[in-house]
């Protein structure tokens, strides 16, 4: 009886967890924010869009579960289509990504960076900046890697497993490590 009545609860609290983003589908789209019917999203995914932003989800494009989706007052959020974003994401601010791209699970994009140059105050009462991010298309973007402000990728570009990406990368090229540098270009052998 026990086990039926957790099995009930965990039914109920999953259908729930779906009805939650639903909601918040409908709240974007009646707002007129621009997600495509044919993208999809798993459970707990959050898409935390301020009114003020713009938001477009091209079609087909895939968010896996427990990742995230932000966009503040006046930022500009494309996904275009066919993108697949993995499980445990998070993409925030003022970010281009490009049609077909494939982003590994735990990626962190994010435009963002705290000013820390007043020592006499905390860093959190010192603000932000947001310098946009851009990324191609047909990316892949392998897992655990960490995209930072103002960072563009080219068309076609590979980024390693763990990456922390704090210069632009050319179309086609393979780019890994802290500070993630040259491999190779795609094509060279
Ligand atoms: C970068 C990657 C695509 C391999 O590219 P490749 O050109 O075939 O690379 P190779 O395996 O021939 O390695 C070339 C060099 O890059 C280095 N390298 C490979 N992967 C690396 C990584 N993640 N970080 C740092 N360096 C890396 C290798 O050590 C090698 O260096 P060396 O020449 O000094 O020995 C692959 O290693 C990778 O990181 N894939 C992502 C996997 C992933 O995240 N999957 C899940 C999400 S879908």
């Amino acid at each position: 009886m026990k086990a039926l009545i957790a099995h009930i609860a965990a039914w109920l609290f999953r259908k729930l967890e779906g009805a939650e983003l639903f909601l918040v589908l409908r709240e974007l789209r009646r707002g007129g924010q621009q997600v495509a019917i044919s993208a999809t999203f798993g459970t707990r995914v959050q898409l935390r869009i301020d009114p003020r932003a713009r938001l477009r989800i091209g079609e087909r494009t895939q968010v896996l579960h427990d990742s995230w989706v932000i966009a503040h007052a006046g930022n500009t959020l494309d996904i275009e289509e066919d993108v697949f974003i993995s499980q445990h994401c998070t993409v925030s601010g003022n970010v281009r990504i490009g049609r077909g791209t494939l982003i590994g699970g735990f990626v962190t994009i994010i435009d963002g960076n705290h000013v820390f140059d007043d020592l006499e105050k905390p860093i959190r009462e010192q603000g932000g900046t947001q310098v946009p991010i851009d990324i191609g298309t047909d990316v892949w973007i392998g897992s655990n890697a960490v995209i930072l402000q103002g960072v563009r990728i080219g068309d076609g570009a590979v980024i390693a497993a763990n990456a922390t990406v704090t210069h632009d990368v050319p179309a086609r090229a393979i780019v890994g490590g802290t500070p993630a540098r040259l491999i190779r270009m795609r094509g060279d052998v």
